[in-house]
């Protein structure tokens, strides 16, 4: 193959791979959370023993997963706000917000027992049970499910798909600035982190191994963060979403850049965005993150992406053409870099590089803004548990590390309260602990 067919393939390659619907918008009836939730199905109390999977997943699901109270949340007060303050009649039966906070499909694909007050409930995730529930119960393997149209969350491409239509949205449904301003709340999101809080269902075990293949957090969080940049790059590109009348769509921005109060002179050079003061910023938070990840796995590419990034938080100041450009580019090297990643066997060399890189960058002085701090807590606590499950790291060790990184946990808990220095001097106690 010539040079230039293999580099167009690298790029085409990631792209092919993700092409799989979302269950939003694939054309299956979705059943209902009921049909998944027979005891001796997915609603045990308790795990099996005996069994693959540990079928007690509609019970985890409906005590502990917020997801079960995502089509109720609508019904509170502060929806009731948000609704008031945009126009709707109700939030629970406006489409822009049920897309996210049930399992939204079209009435013609709703099933006996499907009912959208269950939120987002199984299918939202693993697709509309009709085309493959029948070779399901009869013990099909799982690619032979996904063949016939579950959906492959086990594959961190797609799960960064799926879980990003609505941790931060896609072309047909988003939580633009104009919703925050009606009161929703701001969203972050990291995929490794999120499969761990949501809290996980599954237990990825022997068995687990040997039918899916290996999960490594580290992986999941990188191919996670070039996700997220490129979907970002999508949206900022997008006619429809990208803009708001004069202004690019703010939630592309720093909320905190504009939401603070002007007494709390809190200004600092900050190396990646090469800005001074008074400037509007993106929220660069995913592209220091990858640009860490990619430091790793593809130094070339990781240089590359952060002239660009320098250049597109200059030309969001000065000029659209070129912040088109721009972004054009960044997304298709977030596109590479996901093929890059998708190929890295992540080992305890590169969790300790990456440990120190994302010390090296607060140090340098990225990490002023809270959105970039909380990424970088979040990717600390994946490569920690990366670490853990691979024996990395002694039980002792990452005790020490793991405490350490609960102060850097408290530090970003809440974004109004954030303080640089109180973070910095949390990073700095966590960066003893990581070992040499
Ligand atoms: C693109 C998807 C999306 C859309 C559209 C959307 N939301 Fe949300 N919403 C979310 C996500 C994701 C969260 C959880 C954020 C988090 O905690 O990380 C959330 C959180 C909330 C919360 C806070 C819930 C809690 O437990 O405190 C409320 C209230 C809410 N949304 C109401 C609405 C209303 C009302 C609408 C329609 C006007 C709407 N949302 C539209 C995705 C969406
Ligand atoms: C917010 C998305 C989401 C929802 C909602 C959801 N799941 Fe999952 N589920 C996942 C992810 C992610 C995984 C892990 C990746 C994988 O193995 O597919 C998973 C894994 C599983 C597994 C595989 C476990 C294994 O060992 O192979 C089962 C079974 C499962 N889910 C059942 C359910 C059931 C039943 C419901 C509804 C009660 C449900 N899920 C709701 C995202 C979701
Ligand atoms: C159909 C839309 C949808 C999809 C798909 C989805 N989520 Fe959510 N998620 C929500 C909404 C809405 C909430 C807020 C619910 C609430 O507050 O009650 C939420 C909440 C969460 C929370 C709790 C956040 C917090 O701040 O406490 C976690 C964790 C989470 N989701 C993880 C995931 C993961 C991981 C995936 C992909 C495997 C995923 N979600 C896919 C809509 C979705
Ligand atoms: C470029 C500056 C800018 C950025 C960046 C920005 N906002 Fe805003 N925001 C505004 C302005 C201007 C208003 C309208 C204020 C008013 O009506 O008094 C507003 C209003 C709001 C409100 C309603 C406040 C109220 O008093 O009711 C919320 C909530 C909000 N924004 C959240 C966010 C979040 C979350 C982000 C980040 C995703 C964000 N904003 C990014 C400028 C910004």
């Amino acid at each position: 193959m010539r040079g230039w067919m293999v580099l167009v393939l690298a790029v085409l390659l990631p792209a092919l791979a993700n092409a799989v619907e979302l269950p939003h918008y694939a054309k299956a009836t979705h059943l209902g959370v009921t049909s998944c939730a027979g005891s001796t199905c997915h609603g045990a109390q308790e795990p099996f023993k005996t069994s693959n999977v540990l079928q007690n997943e509609y019970t985890t699901w409906l005590r502990q997963d917020p997801h079960a109270k995502a089509y109720k949340v609508l019904l509170n007060d502060l929806s009731k706000r948000i609704a008031r303050n945009l126009g709707l009649p109700d939030a629970h039966t406006a489409k822009v917000c049920l897309d996210c906070h049930a399992d939204n499909v079209a009435a013609a694909q709703r099933g006996r027992q499907f009912q959208l007050t269950d939120g987002v409930g199984c299918e939202a995730c693993h697709g509309g049970g009709s085309t493959w529930l029948g070779i399901h119960i009869s013990g099909a393997s799982h690619a032979d499910n996904v063949k016939a149209g579950m959906y492959p969350t086990d594959d961190p491409v797609a799960r960064a798909e799926l879980c990003l239509s609505c941790h931060y949205g896609n072309d047909r449904k988003f939580v633009s600035h104009r919703l925050m301003g009606a009161g929703h709340p701001r969203i972050g999101f990291e995929l490794d982190t999120f499969t761990a809080t949501q809290p996980a269902h599954f237990a990825i075990d022997k068995d687990y191994v040997e039918r899916k293949g290996r999960q490594n957090s580290v992986q999941v969080w990188a191919i996670g963060q070039a996700m997220a940049l490129a979907k970002t790059m999508d949206l900022m590109l997008d006619p429809e979403v990208g803009t708001s009348g004069l202004f690019p769509e703010l939630v592309f921005f720093d909320c905190h850049a504009c939401h603070h109060p002007m007494s709390d002179l809190k200004w600092n050079p900050r190396p990646s965005t090469g800005l001074g003061p008074g400037m509007i910023k993106l929220n660069d938070a995913n592209a220091i993150m990858l640009r860490i990840a990619a430091a790793r796995a593809a130094p070339e590419l990781a240089r590359s992406l952060g002239e660009k990034m320098r250049g597109l938080h200059r030309a969001v100041t000065q000029n659209r053409e070129e912040t088109r450009r721009l972004a054009g580019e960044i997304r298709t090297l977030s596109r590479q870099l996901v093929g890059v990643f998708g190929k890295r066997d992540f080992g305890a060399e590169d969790m300790r590089a990456l440990l120190a890189g994302i010390a090296a960058s607060g140090n340098g002085g990225d990490f002023f803004d809270y959105a970039v701090a909380e990424q970088a807590t979040m990717a600390i606590g994946s490569i920690l548990s990366a670490m853990r499950a691979g024996g990395h790291v002694p039980e002792d060790g990452y005790k020490r590390m793991n405490d350490a990184l609960q102060r850097m946990f408290a530090a970003v808990a809440k974004d109004e309260a954030f303080r640089p220095g109180t973070y910095r001097a949390a990073l700095r106690d966590f960066e003893q602990t990581i070992p040499r």
